[in-house]
């Protein structure tokens, strides 16, 4: 007889935003005439830039021809990628990443999940609450859910956990920080290192929203760190950066000097990319190349400035009736608390029934998310006003 996966049944029945676009898909069905503003998962609203458009159409475009045509691709992503990503994203920011250890996924979402395969099941996870939860649900499926140390992270502490008492293995962070918006500074981010490089454990690094940093001397890379190339793996995406939540393409670095019981993490990963992943599309992965072009660069800022904008608004906004918020100046999300003390789901439903927005609540990341709601910036700037003008008028 087959036998499932049991660690399957250990999950909540439904990924945190599947329940949400249940509920909102339930709402709009019974309320045809109410429209929602959705300010909740984090999907970006923009067209992707001239630019980038250019690029995956002269791409295509290739494709048909017999010269230009490119079938399977190499699995860790074509080299004219590697390389702009290796100069603009690490060499000229003076850090030290060549091209092969880049590899270029289908995003950041797939990855953090997927690096479970590369580590035992016997190592001690920790990660923080509230968590993106692809990091926790991807262990429990893996059958560490036993194993996982959770970090709170609560106003007290800024929402910046301390290294626990109890050893870990694998430390899950991410910075600037879903759901919080928080950001974690040079000196807490050493750390860190210190620890893991002192217990050989490894940091799972997300830097998804690193472009949404605003303020100078915060880190947009583990790799900006000392040491961090002997612990640490990192995971960036195209997604928020430049619009490609739907084009799909991303890439982690594995720095060569990694190295577990004397076996190289980044050879463990080429292993496991090349058996388990067939590259991302040449199209898109022209289009990503496209990015790094003056003028590609100059039209996404403008983008990821429009969304900055709408996450400042969020928080004046927000602050100005009282409320309490955190994040919306180096990401693109507002963590707020939510008023006269209504639990998470029950100020999402409020929101939802009363003023047709949908936002995150807070305790779909985590308990210590509880009481709190997560506001998305990258909504369509003139809904994010109305939304806002909602949630006063409905306090
Ligand atoms: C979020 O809303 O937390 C993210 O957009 C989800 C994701 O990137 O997968």
């Amino acid at each position: 007889m087959a036998k499932i996966n049991k660690h399957f049944l250990e999950l909540k029945a439904s990924y945190l935003f599947i329940e949400i676009a249940r509920k909102v898909r339930e709402f709009e069905e019974n309320n045809p005439d109410k429209p929602v503003i959705r300010l909740g998962i984090g999907d970006v609203t923009r067209p992707i830039v001239p630019k980038v458009v250019d690029a995956v159409t002269d791409a295509m475009k290739d494709m048909g021809t017999f010269e230009g045509f490119h079938g399977y691709g190499p699995e860790q992503g074509y080299a004219f990628l590697r390389e702009l990503v290796s100069k603009n994203d690490y060499q000229d920011r003076g850090i030290d990443i060549s091209i092969d250890e880049i590899f270029i996924s289908d995003g950041a979402k797939s990855d953090c999940g997927n690096i479970g395969d590369i580590f035992s099941v016997d190592n001690k996870v920790a990660i923080c609450n509230p968590v993106y939860p692809v990091y926790n649900d991807t262990n429990i499926m893996g059958g560490r859910g036993e194993n996982i140390l959770y970090l709170n992270c609560t106003e007290e502490n800024g929402f910046l956990p301390e290294i626990p008492s109890e050893k870990v293995d694998l430390i899950y962070l991410c910075f600037p920080n879903n759901p919080t918006g928080v950001v974690g500074s040079k000196e807490y981010l050493q750390k860190w290192v210190d620890y893991a490089n002192n217990n050989k454990a490894v940091i799972l690094f997300d830097s998804a929203y690193e472009s949404f940093v605003t303020e100078e001397g915060i880190p947009r890379s583990i790799f900006e760190i000392s040491g961090a190339k002997t612990c640490a793996i990192e995971f960036r995406s195209f997604s928020k950066t430049a619009g490609f939540t739907g084009m799909r393409c991303g890439y982690t670095v594995v720095p060569k000097d990694l190295i577990l019981e004397g076996t190289s993490l980044n050879s463990l990963w080429n292993r496991r990319q090349g058996t388990k992943f067939n590259g991302v599309p040449y199209i898109v992965q022209k289009g990503a190349a496209a990015i790094y072009s003056d003028e590609g660069q100059k039209q996404l800022q403008e983008n990821i400035k429009y969304y900055l904008n709408n996450a400042k608004y969020m928080k004046e906004t927000l602050e100005s009736v009282g409320l309490e918020v955190f994040g919306g100046v180096n990401a693109p999300y507002v963590w707020c608390k939510t008023p006269k003390n209504m639990t998470s789901w029950e100020y999402f439903d409020f929101l939802l029934e009363k003023c047709q927005i949908v936002a995150t609540p807070g305790s779909g990341f985590g308990e210590c998310g509880e009481g709190f709601i997560r506001f998305s910036a990258f909504g369509d700037f003139e809904k994010t006003k109305i939304a806002m003008a909602r949630v006063k008028e409905n306090l």
